[in-house]
Formats: C-alpha cells, sequence, structure tokens
C-alpha cells in the first residue's frame, strides 16, 4: 500500500491517478473525504481513503497502517486562518516521519522544493528546508524532489497571470525585476518522477532538482500565457516597490490574496536549478510553451477572480 498525503491537491491527485491507473494500492490520505469528493479530483479512482490530518499526530497511526511507501506531498505556499508554514510544511512533516517511523514503514519520498533551505530568511523556503532536513536525518529510506514551479491544468502559476487578464483590459504588469527566473515543470513529469523512485533504490538517500526544459523570465512565461489566450496587452514592467505596496494591500483587503508578501520576496530566489535531474526520470519533459499552455486554460471572467479573491 501506498499512502499519498495531500492526495487531492494539485501535485499529489496526479500522483494519485498515476498509482491507481498503474493498478497499485494506493491510500489516499485527506483531511476532509467529503470536500476531496465534492472537488472531484479523486472521481472514479480504486483507492483507498483515510482522513487525517499532519497538525494531529493522532489521526496519522491509522493512516500508516500496512502502508509500504509514503509520498509526502502536503505544504501551503500561502498562510491564511491561522495556518502557519512552520506547523504544516515543518512540524507536520516532523509529524509524517514519526508516524511512518512508529508504523515500521521504511520507504519515504518527500516533496521538497527548488530552494528550499533552513538558512534562509524567506519563511516558506525556511520551513520546506526544515523539513528536508528533518527527513534526511530520519532514518528513513528517503527521496526528496525539489521542483521549480509546476504548471499544468489548474496551476496556480500560469492560471494566476490569466485571472488578471479580465481585470487589465490594456495593459498588464509585469512582475519582479529581469532577474527572476523560473524553470516551469509539467505536473505528470513531476508525478512520474516520484513514482519512479518509489522502484529505485539507486534514489535512496538522494535529493533530485527538477525544472522543466526551458528556463524563463516571469515576462516570458506572462507572455506565453496571455499568447496561450488569445489576449493581446500592452506589458509594463512594474516596481517591486509598487508591487509590494500593491501585494499588502491586497493582504489587508482580500479574504484569498493571489500573491502574499512571502510569495514575492521569492523571486528574489532563484529557481533555476543547478544540476537538473529531471532526464534520470522523463526522456522528454514537457516545455511551458504557448501551444501546451493553450489546451488547458479556460477564460477567466471578472466575476470569477473576484469570487476567487474574495474567497467565496
Ligand atoms: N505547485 C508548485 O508550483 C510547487 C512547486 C515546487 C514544489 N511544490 C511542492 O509540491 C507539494 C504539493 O504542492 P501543490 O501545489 O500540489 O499544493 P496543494 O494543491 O495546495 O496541495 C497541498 C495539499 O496539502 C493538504 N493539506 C494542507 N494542510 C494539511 C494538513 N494540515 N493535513 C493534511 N493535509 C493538508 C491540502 O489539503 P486541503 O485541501 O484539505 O487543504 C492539499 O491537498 C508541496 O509540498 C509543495 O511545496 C509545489
Amino acid at each position: 500500500m501506498i499512502l499519498v498525503t495531500g492526495a487531492s491537491g494539485y501535485l499529489g491527485s496526479y500522483i494519485v491517478h498515476r498509482l491507481a491507473d498503474a493498478g497499485r494500492p494506493t491510500r489516499a490520505m485527506v483531511r476532509s473525504r467529503a470536500f476531496a469528493q465534492k472537488e472531484g479530483r479523486l472521481a472514479g479512482l480504486d483507492i483507498e481513503w483515510v482522513e487525517a490530518d499532519v497538525t494531529r499526530p493522532e489521526s496519522l497511526a491509522g493512516a500508516m497502517r500496512g502502508v509500504e511507501a509514503v509520498i509526502h506531498t502536503v505544504a501551503i505556499a500561502i498562510e491564511k486562518g491561522g495556518r502557519r508554514y512552520e506547523d504544516i510544511n515543518y512540524q507536520g512533516t516532523v509529524n509524517i516521519v514519526e508516524a511512518a517511523k512508529a508504523a515500521g514503514v521504511r520507504r519515504f519520498v518527500y516533496i521538497s522544493q527548488l530552494g528550499a533551505n533552513a538558512s534562509l530568511p524567506y519563511r516558506f523556503l525556511a520551513s520546506k528546508g526544515k523539513a528536508e532536513d528533518y527527513v534526511k536525518a530520519s532514518g528513513l529510506e528517503w527521496t526528496a524532489f525539489q521542483p521549480s514551479v509546476i504548471w499544468g491544468p489548474e496551476d496556480e502559476f500560469a492560471n494566476s497571470f490569466a485571472r488578471l487578464i479580465p481585470l487589465t483590459p490594456l495593459i498588464f504588469p509585469i512582475v519582479g525585476d529581469e532577474t527572476a527566473r523560473f524553470q516551469p515543470i509539467w505536473v505528470e513529469d513531476v508525478a512520474s518522477c516520484a513514482i519512479q523512485s518509489l522502484d529505485d533504490r539507486d534514489t535512496i538517500g538522494q535529493a533530485f532538482q527538477l525544472g522543466g526544459p526551458e528556463i524563463l523570465t516571469l515576462e516570458e512565461i506572462e507572455r506565453r500565457t496571455l499568447q496561450a489566450l488569445g489576449a493581446k496587452r500592452i506589458m509594463i514592467r512594474f516596481p517591486m516597490p509598487l508591487l509590494r505596496f500593491f501585494v499588502a494591500l491586497m493582504e489587508i483587503l482580500l479574504p484569498n490574496p493571489p500573491v502574499t508578501r512571502s510569495l514575492l520576496e521569492l523571486l528574489a530566489v532563484s529557481n533555476v536549478t543547478t544540476a537538473n535531474a529531471i532526464d534520470r526520470f522523463v526522456s522528454q519533459p514537457r516545455p511551458f510553451t504557448a501551444e501546451n499552455v493553450a489546451p488547458y486554460m479556460r477564460q477567466f471572467r471578472v466575476k470569477d477572480t473576484l469570487a476567487q479573491f474574495l474567497g467565496r
């Protein structure tokens, strides 16, 4: 039995689909089965379900029963409603590792983040780095993956720019300075890496950086997203201080801001691999091109965008 945490999340749901399609016994760990079923990402799959919360260690023992390997994807990128990076990304991982050890599980695949580092002043990356360090020191048969930004249907990457399109009929803001670079990686490619590593004992004790085949500036990413949606805009670079001001304002005014200051800080950290391991697992990683993005992008309406920001 493979336990996938964060099973109804974006990456987690792709991993569960792939495991189930391959006929591997899979247990999907979610906080609320009713909510996950309403969302429908795992609809129709022949899987086991378990409800558990990484912040409640007592809920995890049942999830681990009979498990041979864990793929741990749970994390939050935005802190809201009292949910903190430290509690979920770090302590949540500690709780999952300890529950795995207590249940005699040996194999553990951790989905980290490119640039994760416990000593950074950026709280999100520091929480992921601390969690990764804990996994590495756990004594489990661990493998860690550090993906750059992940793209695909329902991502919070290209879609966050797509959402802005109806609000910016003429001018589109270029976010970040020219130095911010990303290496977008296709969600199915990340899922492939995680699943292959389960059966590849040579990956034990290793952390793999994962990036897509191209290194892109945010401006290029925005241009490709606009092109995918057939939207024409005059693009103007937003100076960082102005952007910080707007983001701070959004954090105060919106229940569900699309960006927060702690995410904005990440633009200062390279999101480009120094040693890309994708070729070890995937022979032809899919590039983030307008043609590849177009089939899954949907046209957002002003109403959709506002509803999302207002958390409705
Ligand atoms: N997306 C990217 O671009 C990207 C890039 C690099 C690395 N990663 C890493 O990939 C992993 C998955 O990211 P994602 O984008 O798929 O995130 P996601 O869609 O937000 O999924 C995260 C999942 O974690 C679950 N979760 C949150 N708090 C929990 C708790 N207390 N107990 C149990 N489950 C909880 C969420 O369930 P609920 O729905 O119940 O909240 C959700 O299903 C993360 O570790 C992230 O750091 C992502």
